[in-house]
C-alpha cells in the first residue's frame, strides 16, 4: 500500500493521518518518554465514518510515527471519542501501569454507551473490556457521549466527565469499572449549544502560584462558533470531587481559540506538571469537503496551558510547546522598522527555497487605526492579519487566501453566526472565505507568534492571552509580505522569520 504524499496542501510539521480521515485526538496520554495520539479514524476513505482509533506515537511532540489502528469499530458500533489513563496504582487489576482507554461505542441499536479497553504493552495493542459497556445513561439520552477520565488525588479515586447533551455529567469510581453518578454542569452557561462534545477539566496554578490552583473545563461546542460551526469554550472554577463550580455568571463566555479550526480539543493525561492541548484543526461546517484527498484533517499543533488572572478573572493563556523551536532550520532576522501612516514596508522574498512552512516572530508598537501585513504568494493570494487599534480587535482574514470556493457547499450558515459576522462587520463571503477577530488589548505594544504550514495559518498573540486558528488552502506558498499602517504609524521592533522543517 503507497502512503507516500500525494497531496499538495499536506502540512509539513503538523500531524496528519496517512491516508483516510481523522477528526477528534482520543486518548491522549503520556507513558515512558511517549506521547500516545490516538484519533477518530476512517482507515477505509478520507471522509467521515466507520470510526475506529487511529494511533501515532512522538517522543517530542514534533516528529510522530504511524502505527497500526489501536482500537478498531466492532459489533457494538463506532469507536467513538474518548480518554486514556494510566493505571499506576492498579485500580483496575490488569497490572500497574496498564494503558486504559475509554470510548463511546455508538450504534443505532444500543445508542452511546461508555466502554473500557486496556492496553499492557504501553498503548499498541488494547484488550476491549468483557463486560463492557461501563455505563449508561440512566435516562436514556441520545448524545451521551466522550468520556473523559482523570484521577482525584484528594479522594483516591477516579471521575469520568461525559458529555450529555445539553450537559456535562460527573461519576466517580475506585476501580475504573464501577460507575456512580455525581453531579452535572454546563446548562445555560456559555454559549449554549445544541450539544457539548469533548470535555475535558485540568488543574492549573494561577499565575505558576501552587497555593491558588484553578480548574479548567473545557468543552467543545458544535455548532455555536462565533464565525460558525465548531469552536471550544472553557470555564473557570472550583471542583471539590464532586461539583464543578463556575467562577463567572452564566453568560460569560471563554474561548480557547479565536479561529474557525480549532475543535474537539483535549489534553494529555499523565504529563506531572504540563498540560498540553492538541486541538483538531478543522470545522463541521466543511471539514469533509476541504480540497485534500488521500487524506482529510490535521492537527493543530499542541498546545501548552497556563493560567493567568486579568483583575478578578482567571484565564486560559495558550502557546505553543517549546519543543517546536526545534524545527527552526533557518533564520531570517529583518532590522526594525518604522511604517509610517498610508505607506508600505514589503518584505519580498522570506526564503529562497519557501515550502510554505514557517514562523514569524513580530514585536510591533502601534499609534494607529491599523497595523497589519499581508503573507502573500506570486498569485496574489493572500492572508491579511491586523490590529485593528479602534475597534480593539486582533483580524485574520482568509477572503483571498487561495481555493475558498468549496465554502459555498458548507453545511448552511447558523443565523446567528451570520447575524454576529454582520453586526461585528466581519469580512464574510461564505463559511470558509471570511475573517475571524480576537479582542485586542488597549495595550500599543504587541507581540506575535505565527505559524504557517502548508495549509494552515496559527497565531499567538502577547505570550498566548488570544490563540487563533484557521486552515487556508493557497495554491503556492506565501513568501514575501507587506506591511501597512493606517492613521498612525507602527514601528516593528522585532521580526524574525524562521523556516520550519522536521
Ligand atoms: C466531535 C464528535 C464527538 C464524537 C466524534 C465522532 O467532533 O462528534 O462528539 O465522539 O466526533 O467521530
Amino acid at each position: 500500500f503507497d502512503t507516500a504524499n500525494r497531496d499538495k496542501f499536506r502540512p509539513l510539521y503538523h500531524h496528519t493521518p496517512l491516508y483516510g480521515w481523522m477528526n477528534d485526538a482520543n486518548g491522549l496520554v503520556y507513558k515512558d518518554g511517549e506521547y500516545h495520539l490516538y484519533f477518530q479514524y476512517n482507515p477505509y476513505g478520507s471522509v467521515w465514518g466507520n470510526m475506529h482509533w487511529g494511533h501515532s506515537v512522538s517522543r517530542d511532540l514534533v516528529h510522530w510515527e504511524h502505527l497500526p489502528v489501536a482500537l478498531a469499530r466492532d459489533t457494538m458500533g463506532h469507536i467513538f471519542s474518548g480518554s486514556s489513563v494510566v493505571d499506576v496504582k492498579n485500580t483496575a487489576g490488569y497490572g500497574e501501569g496498564t494503558v486504559v482507554s475509554f470510548y463511546t461505542s455508538a450504534s443505532d441499536k444500543n445508542g452511546q454507551i461508555e466502554c473500557m479497553a486496556y492496553s499492557r504493552d504501553n498503548g499498541r495493542t488494547f484488550t476491549k473490556y468483557g463486560k463492557n459497556p461501563v455505563l449508561t445513561p440512566f435516562d436514556g439520552l441520545k448524545d451521551f457521549r466522550d468520556p473523559k477520565v482523570f484521577w482525584y488525588e484528594p479522594e483516591q479515586k477516579w471521575v469520568m466527565i461525559v458529555s450529555a447533551d445539553k450537559e456535562m455529567r460527573f461519576f466517580s469510581s475506585k476501580d475504573l469499572k464501577d460507575w456512580t453518578y455525581m453531579s452535572a454542569f454546563g446548562n445555560g452557561y456559555g454559549v449554549q449549544p445544541s450539544q457539548f462534545e469533548c470535555p475535558d477539566m485540568v488543574q492549573l496554578p494561577v499565575g505558576g502560584d501552587e497555593n491558588n490552583k484553578k480548574w479548567a473545563l473545557i468543552v467543545n461546542i458544535n455548532p455555536g462558533c462565533l464565525f460558525g460551526g465548531s469552536a471550544t469554550q472553557y470555564f473557570v472554577g472550583d471542583f471539590d470531587g464532586t461539583n464543578f463550580v463556575c467562577d463567572t455568571k452564566p453568560e460569560v463566555v471563554k474561548w480557547m481559540d479565536w479561529g474557525k479550526d480549532h475543535y474537539a480539543t483535549v489534553c494529555f493525561s499523565n504529563t506531572g506538571d504540563r498540560v498540553i492541548a492538541v486541538p483538531w484543526m478543522s470545522n463541521w461546517q466543511y471539514a469533509n469537503i476541504i480540497p485534500t484527498q488521500q487524506y482529510r484533517s490535521a492537527n493543530a499543533l499542541p498546545r501548552e496551558l497556563t493560567m493567568y488572572s486579568e483583575g478578578k478573572d482567571v484565564c486560559l493563556a495558550v502557546n505553543p510547546v517549546k519543543e517546536l523551536d526545534a524545527l527552526r532550520k533557518e533564520t531570517k532576522e529583518i532590522p526594525a522598522f518604522t511604517v509610517e501612516s498610508g505607506k508600505e514596508f514589503t518584505v519580498d522574498t522570506l526564503f529562497a527555497a519557501n515550502d510554505g512552512a514557517f514562523e514569524m516572530d513580530l514585536e510591533l508598537a502601534a499609534d494607529a487605526d491599523c497595523s497589519g501585513f499581508k503573507l502573500m504568494n506570486g498569485r496574489g493570494e493572500y492572508v491579511d492579519i491586523y490590529l485593528d487599534g479602534k475597534n480593539g480587535k486582533l483580524v485574520m482574514d482568509r477572503v483571498h487566501s487561495g481555493i475558498v470556493d468549496f465554502g459555498k457547499n458548507a453545511i448552511p450558515h447558523e443565523k446567528e453566526a451570520h447575524d454576529n459576522r454582520v453586526k461585528n462587520s466581519i469580512n464574510y463571503v461564505d463559511d470558509f472565505a471570511l475573517a475571524t477577530w480576537a479582542p485586542l488589548s488597549k495595550d500599543k505594544q504587541h507581540k506575535l507568534r505565527i505559524f504557517v504550514d502548508k495549509c494552515s495559518v496559527e497565531i499567538f498573540l502577547d505570550g498566548g492571552k488570544v490563540a487563533m486558528t484557521n486552515l487556508v488552502f493557497p495554491n503556492e506558498p506565501y513568501n514575501s509580505l507587506s506591511f501597512y499602517s493606517r492613521n498612525g504609524s507602527t514601528k516593528v521592533t522585532a521580526c524574525t522569520f524562521y523556516k520550519l522543517g522536521l
